[in-house]
């Protein structure tokens, strides 16, 4: 029966409203969380898989692919969007689920959304790294490779992943507020580099390569046609990751039933519309099939298509220098991603051990920085050694099925607490009830 027990929501709403200094400080705004979620969703999924899912399932479609999983986040997100304002408690998912289906969901989808939080960051970390080698080869420097690889990959350890996790940790252990303005500069310049290449990108669209808009299936499925744009969809579902922090961070939001419904849908809006124009831009600049083989970069291919075509090929292209800027950008666009996930991370396992579902350690409050510093430490050396060893490849996907798995939770958690909760006041309502939480 223990296993099945529901933590009431009086007791959730009081942690909400306690303060102190071994609570968590309240310093974030909507704007800060809107920031938050763009600091977590823009990262690898745009900058390194659209070109792969464009040039090998979908083609120009891979526009329709970013409509069709921002669907699926947004009926998901409208449900988190309930919960956050309803329980403005650390712990996404994992609270809501502790309130609806009892203490044993609650302890896995805790553990799920760890999953997610810290192999998601140890996965975006390796790729880091990937980008960090090659910024440095484009000025003439060098880094010795068997310290960039793990030793599946033929190296000894990935030491700038290690090197990035442990900066991000340092900066979230010092405080929340300070996490977020770092974080909202990261996000400032890599909005700014992703609006440079779809302004600039725009001029050099040439028509034809967007014809047919949907290439015709080659006779397997998921291989192009409908078929292929669904699968790429699934493989983009992953530049979407990450809205879902922003609700981690409810306990140190002011005004969280308003905020958080702000954060977590104008953050996954604000998203869309930049990866639908990103997509219309690079498939546009060049055919979709110049994308095979270019690896993580097929934002350099695309900017080698900006240029003058002579005899079918761009023998000059106009922006080199775009190509070292957008790296930049990357690498700035990743390290939010990681801040923002271990942010995440860390606040999740705040909240199991406040309920004693996890050691005490995990919610120990720094007296000083009012941040889970035992935590954010424990987590900075769990993930370096996943950073440093395994490679990104294998952890990349887990961090999609973690996030799917609280999805559905979630989604069945309004569901839940609709029937069992049907008073409780909430700030925002999913409209379409059951439809909306059935779909996500
Ligand atoms: N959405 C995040 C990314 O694309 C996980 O890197």
């Amino acid at each position: 029966m223990g296993l099945f027990i529901k933590k009431p929501l009086d007791m959730l709403l009081n942690e909400a409203s306690a303060t102190g200094e071994h609570t968590l400080k309240r310093t974030l705004s909507a704007g800060a969380l809107v920031a938050l979620g763009i600091g977590a969703i823009i990262g690898a999924g745009l900058f390194s898989l659209t070109g792969l899912a464009a040039s090998h399932y979908a083609g120009p479609g891979i526009m329709i692919s970013f409509i069709i999983a921002a669907v699926g986040c947004g009926l998901a997100g409208l449900c988190y969007a309930e919960f956050a304002s309803m329980i403005p408690v650390a712990g996404s998912a994992y609270t809501y689920s502790y309130a609806t289906m009892g203490e044993f969901i609650a302890w896995v989808i805790g553990w799920d959304l760890v999953l997610e939080y810290a192999v998601g960051s140890a996965t975006v970390a390796s790729s880091w790294s990937g980008y960090f080698g090659k910024l440095l080869s484009n000025y003439g420097l060098s880094f010795p490779e068997e310290l960039m690889r793990t030793p599946f990959e033929g190296g000894i350890l990935n030491l700038p992943a290690v090197f990035i996790v442990v900066i991000m940790s340092l900066i979230l252990i010092r405080a929340t507020s300070e996490s977020a303005w770092v974080n909202a500069l990261l996000v400032v310049l890599k909005v700014s580099i992703v609006l440079v290449f779809i302004i600039i990108g725009f001029n050099y669209i040439r028509p034809e390569n967007h014809i047919p808009l949907i290439p015709e299936n080659k006779g397997s499925f998921g291989e192009f046609g409908w078929s292929g744009i669904i699968r790429a969809a699934g493989v983009v579902f992953f530049a979407y990751i990450g809205f879902d922090a922003v609700s981690t961070a409810a306990q140190e939001t002011k005004n969280p039933k308003k905020a958080m419904p702000i954060g977590i849908m104008g953050s996954l809006i604000i998203c869309t519309v930049l990866y639908i124009l990103f997509a219309y831009v690079m498939t546009g600049v060049t055919n979709y099939t110049n994308f095979a083989g270019d690896g993580l970069a097929p934002v350099a291919t695309a900017i080698d298509w900006m240029g003058p075509m002579v005899n079918g090929v761009v023998p000059r292209p106009d922006y080199p220098w775009l190509n070292n800027l957008i790296i930049i950008a990357v690498l700035l666009g990743y390290s939010s991603v990681i801040l923002v996930m271990l942010l995440g991370q860390s606040r999740v396992f705040y909240s199991m051990s406040t309920d004693g579902l996890l050691p005490k350690v995990f919610s120990a409050i720094h007296p000083k920085h009012r941040t889970p510093y035992k935590s954010n430490l424990l987590f900075m050396i769990f993930v370096s050694v996943f950073a440093a060893f395994v490679p990104g490849k294998i952890v990349g996907e887990m961090t999609s099925i973690g996030t799917l798995f609280a999805f559905i939770l979630v989604s069945a958690g309004v569901l839940v607490m609709r029937s069992t909760m049907k008073d409780a006041p909430r700030a925002f309502r999913v409209p379409l009830v059951p439809f909306i939480p059935v779909l996500g």
